[in-house]
């Protein structure tokens, strides 16, 4: 069988006006630090690079070491190129502002540097999510609010999945693309042409341990779920939960099913657990662009207008007609007053 690189896919959707040649350089730049990463994650103990870094982000995370290289592999793969405008992170409490030796260009690019940070110490899979927005014209010097659009803007998103192999998953807008990385030729090969959400799902991922948390829509999805056959549903399900956004999401792109991060009582004065500008939208992007759907119960995800850079969001998202059950479940809850 032929195989294509990515670099040959992304000159083919540049031919197609899919792309423009800043963008392609950008989804390559991030694709090479991706790489990066990937030595990083797989070398593990023998680099010393599992454990904690000793410090803590914006979101008062404690960081892991992994955290902290794989966003300066992002940072400094990314800002000589003349690609963007800016960059922001989930491990950067402001914006990472293009140093002025180097020429800058017309894209943001935000991104979870090391998403699933609690599974590296357990060599469970972990990932890199990203988004790609547009700086807004005419802008001089982007700042903040140069960044706060909405996820129907994003002009690419993706993920890399540092599995048994590590992965990337693209799209521009035009589906969702997959890339294996072949390790030895040091280069990503199209492997997963046209990746489509299965619509028939027995699977579900959310973050049990919660349950009591819960408001009254997700208790009652979640339990008719439970209730498997001898519910209304009338069927059984299964479950799973790797805590790694990447890998749950990868497995929904895969076998279709639902993941769930919803708002709850210890979550809720922040507006939820995951990040909406650099995990929720580029997912909800995938997702979409995969035949599935990505809502916040109360609507879709890429809808929202952002009003900070580190904004948290529910996340309901995967095969649509399950998405869209969660969706009455909230709506109906409201009619009835909560
Ligand atoms: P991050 O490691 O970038 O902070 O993200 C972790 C997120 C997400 O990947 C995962 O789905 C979720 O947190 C896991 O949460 P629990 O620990 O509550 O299961
Ligand atoms: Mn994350
Ligand atoms: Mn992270």
């Amino acid at each position: 069988m032929k195989r294509i690189t990515l670099t040959q896919f992304l000159i083919e959707q540049q031919r197609k006006a899919y792309v423009t040649a800043d963008l392609r350089l950008l989804i390559e730049v991030v694709a090479r630090a991706v790489k990066a990463i990937s030595c990083n994650v797989a070398k593990g103990a023998l680099a010393g690079v599992l454990g904690e870094a000793g410090s803590s982000n914006v979101q008062g995370e404690a960081q892991k070491k992994l955290d902290v290289i794989a966003n300066e592999i992002l940072l400094q793969a990314n800002e000589w190129g003349g690609h963007l405008a800016a960059m922001a992170s989930e491990e950067e409490e402001g914006i990472w502002k293009i140093p002025s030796d180097y020429p800058k260009g017309g894209y943001l690019l935000l991104f979870d540097p090391l998403d699933g940070s609690s599974n590296i110490d357990v060599n469970i899979s972990v990932g890199t999510i990203f988004s790609v927005l547009r700086c807004p014209r005419n802008t001089i010097e982007p700042n903040e609010a140069s960044f706060l659009q909405p996820g129907n803007t994003q002009v690419a998103a993706g993920y890399a999945l540092y599995g048994p192999s590590t992965l990337l998953i693209l799209t521009v807008g035009n589906g969702v693309h997959g890339f294996t990385l072949d390790r030895e030729m040091g280069s990503f090969i199209y492997t997963h042409v046209d990746i489509r959400v299965p619509e028939q799902t027995n699977e579900y991922a959310i973050n049990s341990s919660n349950a009591r948390h819960w408001e009254r829509p997700v208790r009652r999805y979640v339990d008719e779920l439970q209730r498997g056959s001898l519910g209304p549903r009338a069927k059984d399900y299964n479950m799973r939960w790797v805590a790694s956004m990447v890998a749950d999401v990868h497995r929904i792109l895969t076998r279709g099913g639902v993941f769930m991060y919803p708002v709850d009582e210890r979550n809720r004065s922040q507006g939820g657990k995951l990040r909406l500008m650099y995990e929720a939208n580029p997912m909800a992007m995938l997702v979409e662009q995969a035949g599935g759907a990505a809502s916040t119960g109360h609507g879709r995800i890429l809808d929202l207008q952002p009003e900070r850079l580190h904004q948290r969001v529910p996340v309901m998202l995967g095969s649509r007609s399950e998405v869209e059950i969660i969706e009455a479940y909230h709506r109906e809850a409201a009619a009835s007053g909560g």
